[in-house]
């Protein structure tokens, strides 16, 4: 099975309109037509549209963000517990979702078909999904829905996006194992290198296209929530600088201050979101060639430079998880 890239995230929470202001002011993500069915200009075409894109929030409270040439790639939707609500992987087309359909379901898993709502949700041609060891909702599909006029409500030129998707995630998860067999076993992704900084913990850097990683897997015990962060990549480190400037104006907290990585080589820092997980907001990724790739091992999460508070948070967790006897 290939899977092409991390398409789409959905997230949930409380408050749609906190997560539009910090998506659109801080992120610099536009607003996009909801989904479905929030047309501009003439049906079908879309044309100059509103400055900022479409109305932002849709009647059921949903939020749809935009950062490329597609409709919409970062989805909210209320709920009352903040976190991840599924992750959208692109196949490339019909016959590819049906041999991945077939191939999953040889393997024992439960994946289901979407239902026409559930396609018009997403706006996508077709789609099956399934849960991950976890029980995190995985959605494969393919046929995005493809608009223009990406303007930032922040003044952000675009975004690393295209055939590397639309950044990367870390999933926390309970039994390491199970995940990566499920990942990289069921999905096809394979190892980029991995951390660790404990007896049986640490993180795993999963690839699908040349982006360093698009799926990351902590191994995190059981008492944790499903998501650590995902990761939106600008164009120039000045975007980088930009975004931390108006973070720190408007008070919104910065997880982790700026620094480079290890293995991705990203240059980056964490701010929180309204959903109560972190955005890392970066630049400079190294890309991935499998033809001369070596998979690396690193015993320290600790950065080239900066990410002061990375090291104490990657600790504090290796605590907890310890306390939790897992
Ligand atoms: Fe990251």
């Amino acid at each position: 099975m290939e899977i092409r890239q991390l398409g789409y995230v959905g997230v949930q929470g409380p408050d749609p309109k906190a997560w539009l202001d910090f998506a659109t002011r801080v992120c610099g993500l536009m607003p996009a037509r909801v989904v479905p069915g929030e047309a501009w200009g003439m049906p079908g075409l879309p044309g100059d549209g509103p400055a900022a894109g479409g109305s932002g929030i849709a009647a059921d409270g949903s939020v749809f963000l935009k950062m490329d040439e597609w409709q919409w790639r970062v989805a909210f939707h209320p709920g009352a517990a903040p976190g991840l609500r599924y992750l959208g992987l692109e196949v490339r087309g019909p016959a590819e979702l049906a041999a991945a359909e077939a191939e999953l379901a040889a393997r024992g898993l439960a994946v289901a078909r979407a239902t026409a709502e559930e396609l018009e949700a997403r706006a996508v041609h077709g789609m099956v999904h399934l849960r991950d060891p976890a029980g995190q909702r995985v959605e494969l599909f393919h046929g995005v829905t493809r608009d223009r006029n990406f303007s930032s409500p922040a003044g952000v030129p675009g975004f690393v996006t295209g055939s590397l998707g639309l950044g990367h995630v870390v999933l926390l998860v309970p039994d390491l194992d199970a995940a990566l067999a499920f990942y990289c076993g069921a999905l096809g992704f394979r190892l980029s290198d991995y951390v660790t900084f404990g007896p049986g913990q640490g993180v795993w850097f999963l690839h699908c296209n040349p982006r360093h990683h698009s799926i990351a897997l902590f191994g995190a015990g059981g008492a944790h929530k499903r998501i650590n962060h995902f990761m939106l990549e600008c164009n120039s480190l000045d975007d980088v600088g930009s975004a931390r400037d108006i973070a720190r104006r408007q008070g919104t907290p910065i997880v982790i201050d700026l620094g480079r990585h290890m293995n991705d080589h990203m240059v980056s820092f964490y701010v929180a979101n309204p959903s109560q997980f972190a955005i890392e907001y970066g630049w400079g990724g190294r890309t991935i060639d499998d033809a001369c790739w070596q998979v690396g091992r690193y015993d320290s999460v600790e950065s080239i430079w900066g990410h002061p508070e990375l090291t104490e948070l990657a600790a504090q967790m290796a605590r907890t998880i310890a306390a939790a006897g897992n």
